[in-house]
This record gives structure tokens, sequence and C-alpha cells, in this order.
């Protein structure tokens, strides 16, 4: 099973991608998740990409398409993926497409995760991450129960730096100029599948199987 996962920052991608992947077995390739890791190991392509995620702009094509690729040659994603993040170019997705048709391999779907802007914004200020093993929790939605301090390992909690309101308001921007694009695209190869993210976590997911396995069936 080869998926992507669309939608706009907020939108859900990370939560589903956690079930999708255990549910699947599959590896989860988060691109946002490769270069917070590489920030916070200050190597050279974190120092270069913290300036752009930090305004909420996208990383240059040629860094990212080459992280994925090289992301996509090691051993656990033989057996499948999960592609959380990427594409998000038209540019970006073209290039996926030549290096699977290389690698003898192909998309089974892409599936997109519908949510209103001002949903987004009230996801995204509330969002609550734990700086040591990366749990995700929200403010008002998945609250940890002791607010400051992970429920998991009982690590700080902390506000991701691109989750400040005027980051935000940029990500969405980006992403409706620059990612919306892929949804027509595709659309056309007829890979495309919707489903509603506007309600809980647990019922966006059994949506999410549900389209994957009709497709399957
Ligand atoms: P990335 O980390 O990919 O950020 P994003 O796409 O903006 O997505 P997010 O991680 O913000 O949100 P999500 O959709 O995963 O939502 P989540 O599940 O956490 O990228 C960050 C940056 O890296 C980019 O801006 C760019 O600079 C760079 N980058 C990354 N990939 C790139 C690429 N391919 N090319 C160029 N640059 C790239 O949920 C959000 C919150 O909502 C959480 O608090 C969660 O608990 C809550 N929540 C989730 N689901 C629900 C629900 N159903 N109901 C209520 N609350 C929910």
């Amino acid at each position: 099973m080869n998926l992507i996962l669309l939608g706009a920052p907020g939108s859900g991608k990370g939560t589903q991608s956690a079930f999708l992947a255990r549910e699947f077995d599959i590896a989860h390739i988060s691109t946002g998740d490769i270069l917070r890791a590489a920030v916070a190991a200050e190597t050279d392509l974190g120092k270069k990409a913290q300036e752009y995620m930090n305004k909420g702009e996208l990383v240059p094509d040629e860094i990212i398409i080459e992280i994925v690729k090289e992301r996509l040659r090691q051993e656990d994603a033989e057996g499948g993926f999960l592609l959380d993040g990427f594409p998000r170019t038209v540019k970006q997705a073209q290039a996926l497409d030549r290096f699977l048709e290389e690698s003898g391999k192909k998309i089974d779907a892409v599936i997109d995760i519908e949510v209103e802007d001002n949903e987004i914004i009230t996801r995204l200020s509330g969002r609550r991450v734990c700086v040591d093993c990366k749990e995700v929790y929200h403010l008002i939605f998945e609250p940890s129960k002791n607010e400051e301090y992970c429920d998991l390992c009982g690590g700080k909690l902390i506000q991701r730096e691109d989750d400040r309101i005027d980051t935000i308001k940029r990500r969405t921007e980006v992403y409706k100029k620059q990612t919306e694009p892929l949804i027509e695209y595709y659309r056309q190869k007829r890979f495309l599948r919707s489903v509603n993210g506007q309600q809980s976590a647990e019922s966006v997911f059994k949506d999410i199987l549900t389209v994957i396995k009709g497709d399957y069936a």
C-alpha cells in the first residue's frame, strides 16, 4: 500500500498518518518531521530549512525532492509507504511520478482531508507537541492530563515555532497557492479520494479506511 495524504496545514495529516501507518504496517514519511529533526540537530539542511519554515514558506523543491527520494530508497519503505506533507507542489509531484516509475512502484490512493479555514486556525493555534517524544496534543480537542507535560513520557509540551498566528496565515496562503493545485493533478490521474476532516479523528480514520478498502473490495 503506497499512500499520499493531502490537506491544508492542521487538517490532521499527522494524526491520521499515525493511525494508517499502524493499520497497514507501512513506513510513515513526514517531510515536516524530517525537517524538524534536521533543525533540532542543527545540520546544514536544518539551518537552511529553518529560515523557510519559520516564515511559513516551502523549503525549495530541489532540497525536499532529494530528501524524499533518499528516504523512499530505505528498506522499510519497500513494503509500502505513506507520504505526509509531500508532494506539496506540482514540481514535487512530477518528480515523485518519475521516481516511482523508475522504481517500478505506483501510488494506490491520494487522500485529501478537507477542513475549513477557521477550523485550521483553531487547530494549529491550540496544538502542543512533546519536546521529547513528539506526541501531538490539542489544548481543547486532545488535551494532556497535565496541561504542560506529555502523558506518555513526561516531556514538556511546547508550541511549534510555525504555529504562531501570523505564520499560520502565511502557511494557509502558501497551501492555497502552491499545494491546492495538486488536488486537480491527482483527480485527473483518478487517484484522488476526499474525506471530511471536520469530524472526530476516529471518524475521519473510519472514512479513510472506507475509501481505501472500497478501492480494494
Ligand atoms: P508540516 O509539518 O508538514 O506541516 P503542515 O502540512 O503545515 O501540517 P501540520 O503538521 O501543521 O498539520 P497536520 O495536517 O499534520 O495536522 P495534525 O495532525 O498535527 O510542514 C512544516 C513546514 O515544513 C512547512 O511549512 C514547510 O516549510 C516545510 N515542508 C514540509 N514538507 C515540505 C515539502 N514537501 N516541500 C516544501 N517544504 C516542506 O493536527 C493539527 C492539530 O489538530 C493537532 O493539535 C491535533 O491534535 C488536532 N487534530 C487533528 N485531527 C483533529 C480532528 N479530527 N478534530 C480535532 N482536532 C484534530
